[in-house]
């Protein structure tokens, strides 16, 4: 099962305490933690991918940019030993050549020490737009193909693997938008929407979107199971 989350309401999360918005990033990043040791001790989820940075964060001020950026860097240092451990495989989807040099090695470090993890596969969206990436596979396209075809010039286009189609999308922060996440692989995704802030975003609340995911009926453009037999 492919799980995927887009981690939203740090911002708010601090302002409402008096803090300033990179305070919220802090402490959604340790969010990031208990939610990834959830996913890896459960046997349910697989593939999770975290929305950690869109390319349209560029937008933001330069302090909040540069402090994500170290947030990142230094996510990705802790947690390598952790992730060997747990046998976590991590790696990045996303451009790289916005990014310091710095922190471009440091994603290829981890992503080629714990590239051998089966419990959990990990990936950090980090400098991220769907639409450049299906911009970018459109481009490399040479007349039609089938989307089979299309999953390997977006692969290309995305400088990683395209993953398996997302099967639940959570977004916290009370947000009921995509924001140029996975435009692709959600095509059949099951939408779940929180109005927690993404730093009080726990593993029962974790748990919860994975049980609403399992009440849904998923049908693919065909009929429910039960219909289907009758
Ligand atoms: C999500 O929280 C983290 C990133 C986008 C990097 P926000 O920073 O968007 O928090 P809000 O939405 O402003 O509260
Ligand atoms: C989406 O959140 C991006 C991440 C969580 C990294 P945003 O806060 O950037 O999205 P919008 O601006 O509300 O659409
Ligand atoms: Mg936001």
């Amino acid at each position: 099962m492919h799980t995927a989350i887009i981690m939203d309401g740090n911002g708010r999360w601090a302002e409402r305490r008096g803090l300033p918005r990179t305070a919220g990033h802090r402490a959604g990043a340790k969010t990031v933690r208990k939610i990834v040791e959830a996913a890896t001790r459960g046997d349910v989820v697989e593939v999770l991918t975290l929305y950690a940075f869109a390319s349209n964060n560029w937008s933001r001020p330069t302090l909040e940019v540069s402090s994500l950026m170290r947030l990142l860097k230094r996510y990705l240092v802790s947690e390598t030993a952790r992730c060997l451990d747990n046998g976590v495989r991590l790696s990045v989807i996303g451009r790289r050549d916005r990014l310091s040099r710095d922190l471009v090695n440091t994603i290829e470090h981890t992503e080629r020490i714990t590239a051998n993890g089966s419990s959990l596969h990990l990936r950090l969206a980090i400098d991220y737009s769907a639409q450049a990436a299906i911009a970018g596979a459109a481009a490399r396209m040479r007349g039609e193909c089938s989307p089979e075809e299309f999953e390997r010039h977006l692969a290309a286009a995305m400088h990683a693997e395209v993953g398996p189609p997302v099967d639940l999308l959570i977004r916290t922060g009370g947000e009921q938008r995509l924001s140029d996440f996975m435009l692709w692989e959600c095509a059949y995704a099951e939408l779940v929407f929180t109005d927690t802030f993404w730093p009080d975003f726990d593993e029962p609340a974790f748990e919860a979107a994975l049980r609403e995911f399992a009440r849904r009926d998923r049908r693919f453009g065909g009929l429910s199971s039960a219909r289907q037999s009758g």
